[in-house]
């Protein structure tokens, strides 16, 4: 039988044979096809570290995100292959696509396209136990396997001392290791009803240099000052809130200070997760700060018993890259 267009289009972006793959996209062929084993023809061309091919499929509409049944995009296998260049190109157009993307979801807000408000997770029930605190769906919302990472956040805005901010209390695991700087003022801002109960019995309103402020990071940001250290780690907001919060940093930051934040964008897909951290890199670049991540091996805190009665497992890459960032003027 003979082949599809869109079969002899693999065939030709295994080979990275850019004319072929010119010819047959010019006469109609489908770049958004999977084949019977779930691969796109850029699967294959990154796969077989062909970049001018990549380059080709995604000019011709071919999806930088599309996933295999195996959860595995073009990048992962430019990536897990070592082919730099294809990577770069997936990366690029990854990055491109979500500025944009960006873009477009602030243009339909401003017109009040916007649906929902997303403020369920904070109107919901949550419960604690030992190890985590999970919201009404068995979310997680905060567990103790990120113990060590919030501790290595800890150090990163604890750095100068003075005045730390931290938003989002959760199980207080950053809040706790924050005190063991001795801070000169500490303030938490926490807009969960219960995290705030709980915070309150467990004695934080009581500490000298702790200042709590109950309410979301959105509508108390009068009550904040300038901050030598700032932490941001909330739940059930978006990768646009977080982009949110960055337009408040130069107010909320101190020249000389350090910003970090939990870095769990698309924390289960290796090449969306790299998308997303120079993707944060690059608008807080265009907002004067550098941003310097360090990796954290994470694969041993991790069992699989970790997940028990949880919903989703949110990380499951084996490194967390933890994200430092700082005015570009202070290293100028
Ligand atoms: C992932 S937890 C923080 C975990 C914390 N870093 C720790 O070490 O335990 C997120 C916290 O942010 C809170 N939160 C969610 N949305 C918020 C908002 N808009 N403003 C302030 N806090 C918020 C949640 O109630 C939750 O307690």
């Amino acid at each position: 039988m003979a082949k599809s267009a869109e079969e002899q289009l693999c065939e030709a972006a295994v080979e990275g044979d850019c004319a072929k793959i010119g010819d047959l996209l010019s006469a109609g062929a489908d770049p958004t096809y999977f084949d019977a084993s779930g691969m796109t023809p850029l699967m294959y061309a990154a796969r077989h570290g062909h970049a001018d091919s990549a380059r080709l499929l995604l000019s011709a509409g071919a999806p930088w995100n599309a996933l295999s049944p195996s959860n595995i995009s073009a990048g992962d296998l430019a990536m897990e292959h070592a082919h730099q260049e294809a990577f770069d190109v997936l990366l690029n157009a990854g990055i491109q696509a979500e500025l944009v993307l960006g873009t477009i979801a602030r243009v339909a807000e401003r017109n009040g396209e916007k649906e929902g408000g997303g403020l369920n997770y904070l109107e919901d029930r949550v419960s604690f136990s030992e190890d985590k605190l999970m919201d009404s769906e068995s979310k997680a919302v905060m567990m103790e396997w990120e113990r060590p990472l919030m501790e290595a956040h800890a150090r990163a805005v604890c750095g100068g001392g003075g005045k730390v901010l931290n938003v989002g209390f959760g199980m207080g695991l950053v809040d706790e290791a924050i005190q063991r700087y001795g801070p000169v003022e500490h303030t938490i801002v926490e807009a969960h009803p219960e995290v705030y109960e709980r915070m309150l019995r467990s004695g934080w309103g009581k500490k000298e240099n702790v200042k709590i402020v109950f309410g979301r990071w959105q509508d108390v940001l009068p009550q904040l000052e300038s901050y030598d250290g700032v932490f941001f780690d909330t739940y059930g907001e978006y990768y646009e809130d977080l982009r949110q919060f960055h337009q408040h940093l130069p107010r909320l930051l101190k020249p000389g200070g350090v910003y970090s934040y939990f870095n769990g964008l698309c924390g289960d897909n290796a090449f969306f997760h790299v998308v997303y951290c120079q993707l944060v890199a690059l608008e807080l670049g265009n907002l004067g700060y550098s941003t310097q991540f360090i990796p954290l091996p994470v694969k041993d805190c991790l069992t699989e018993e970790v997940w028990e009665g949880v919903k989703r497992k949110y990380w499951q890459l084996d490194t967390y890259y933890l994200p430092v960032c700082q005015p570009l003027s202070d290293s100028e």
